[in-house]
């Protein structure tokens, strides 16, 4: 459920009309709700209720600074992947112990920033790692918390781009490995073991592969206290999907997972870290774009909009579906069309979508990507020169432009000449 809904037939971000804002802003942009993120993120921390556990959010899947604070603001906890996400987590008022993190090449200097800020865990993702850890922080006369990410070798059932529990994907330590692994690091005087971390990929629309993992976790969790490590914190990564095509997907509920996991890990009383990204943050966003210009094909029309894929690449990059809707909707009895939805920039991968039916629609009209909230304007760039897109965010009647459109200007001035030029 989000806070996108139409009343009388104009699309409304939370009480906002989305037309006022475009009028404001311009288009396109990408458009938050508040009301949508805090819900996502309460729907987590409840499904765990009754455990020990923290919702550490992905940022990866949207890292805006006014984002970041709405749902650290609700006790979130952060999940970064890189030095650059650290910092933005901190600047947002997360404190270090509640900020995961995870990655599988963190640099010395990347791993130094946050043993000095201060840090939950490090996730582990290969011995070079935990040795490169390990010496940062016996130089710098700290123990880093840390976790090691296995590799359970299970089949997420997910697009191949985004998954990772495979044993071919670059991500973790082989299951099978585990025991010895974790023996080194016992032996390392700069580590502290503290637990298990485990995430099997992206966009998982059934609970199945979850629970085979969390299953092999549990079962590590006994071998290795057996050996006589101490695990009493489980990372169960993120990775629930959501319904992309409202029509025809219904993946399962945080609640369910929540179950599922209760069930499955609850008895060995560790505390429970999970990583939502996607389900936090998609159905929080949409982008606004307007059309530019209908062009009639051989066989096919096509709506030409203001957004493209260096706006949005998930269509581009990994065949994603979105839902795309029109600002103002459709009069009773006005013409159905079918069109190849596409951008400005000059690549037939420049596609959003090929025969979507929808109302026809004419130049000047906007139209609305569902589920853009998550990996939509973190992986935006500016390919043909077009300036990265401003974002936006809803709360109640208000809103608010959280990160502003480059000017032209901004944009050339951040090359710098050389001095033989
Ligand atoms: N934890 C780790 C270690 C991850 O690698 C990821 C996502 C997450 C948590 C969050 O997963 P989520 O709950 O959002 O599914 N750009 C792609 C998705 C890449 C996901 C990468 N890792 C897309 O647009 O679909």
């Amino acid at each position: 459920m989000d806070h996108f809904l139409y009343r009388d037939g104009t699309l409304f971000a939370e009480d906002v009309p989305v037309s006022e804002i475009a009028a404001q802003v311009g288009t396109p942009f990408y458009l938050y709700s508040t009301a949508t993120f805090e819900r996502h993120f309460r729907l987590f921390d409840e499904a765990l209720e009754g455990t020990d556990h923290l919702v550490c959010f992905a940022m990866k899947a949207a890292s805006n600074q006014a984002i970041l604070q709405t749902l650290a603001a609700l006790g979130a906890g952060m999940d970064v992947v890189s030095g650059g996400e650290y910092a933005r987590a901190r600047a947002a008022g997360v404190p270090g112990e509640r900020i995961v993190f995870s990655g599988v090449g963190k640099t010395k200097v990347e791993i130094a920033e946050a043993l000095n800020g201060g840090i939950r865990q490090f996730n582990v993702e290969s011995e070079p790692e935990m040795e490169a850890i390990n010496e940062v922080a016996v130089s710098l006369g700290k123990v880093a918390p840390i976790t090691v990410r296995i590799n359970p070798d299970v089949d997420a059932k997910t697009h191949a781009k985004i998954a990772t529990g495979k044993s071919e994907n670059k991500f973790g330590i082989p299951i099978s490995r585990a025991r010895e692994v974790y023996a080194l690091a016992a032996s390392l005087p700069g580590l502290e073991v503290i637990g298990i971390d485990v995430h099997i990929g992206s966009q998982l629309t059934q609970l199945e592969p979850f629970e085979q993992a969390y299953t092999k976790v549990a079962e590590l969790t006994e071998a290795l206290r057996a050996d006589g490590h101490k695990i009493r914190r489980l990372d169960l990564g993120g990775g629930l999907g959501i319904p992309y095509e409202r029509s025809n997907s219904a993946p399962p509920l945080p609640v369910e997972y929540g179950a599922m996991v209760k069930r499955v890990l609850g008895h060995l009383e560790c505390e429970l870290e999970i990583e939502p990204g996607r389900l936090i943050a998609g159905n929080a966003g949409i982008m606004v774009s307007k059309v530019i210009y209908v062009k009639s094909g051989e066989d096919r029309d096509f709506l030409i909009v203001d957004g493209a894929m260096n706006d949005l690449i998930r269509p581009a990059m990994y065949e994603a579906h979105h839902d795309i809707i029109p600002v103002q909707e459709a009069e009773p009895g006005q013409e159905p069309a079918r069109y190849d939805i596409v951008g400005p920039v000059c690549e037939s991968g420049d596609t959003f979508a090929k025969g979507r039916d929808m109302t026809a629609l004419k130049a000047g009209d906007l139209i609305a990507f569902r589920s853009a909230g998550a990996y939509g304007a973190v992986m935006s760039s500016e390919y043909n020169s077009r300036p990265l897109i401003p974002e936006v965010l809803v709360k109640n009647d208000q809103f608010a432009v959280i990160r502003e459109r480059p000017t032209y200007e901004d944009m050339i001035n951040r090359d710098s000449i050389p001095a033989w030029l």
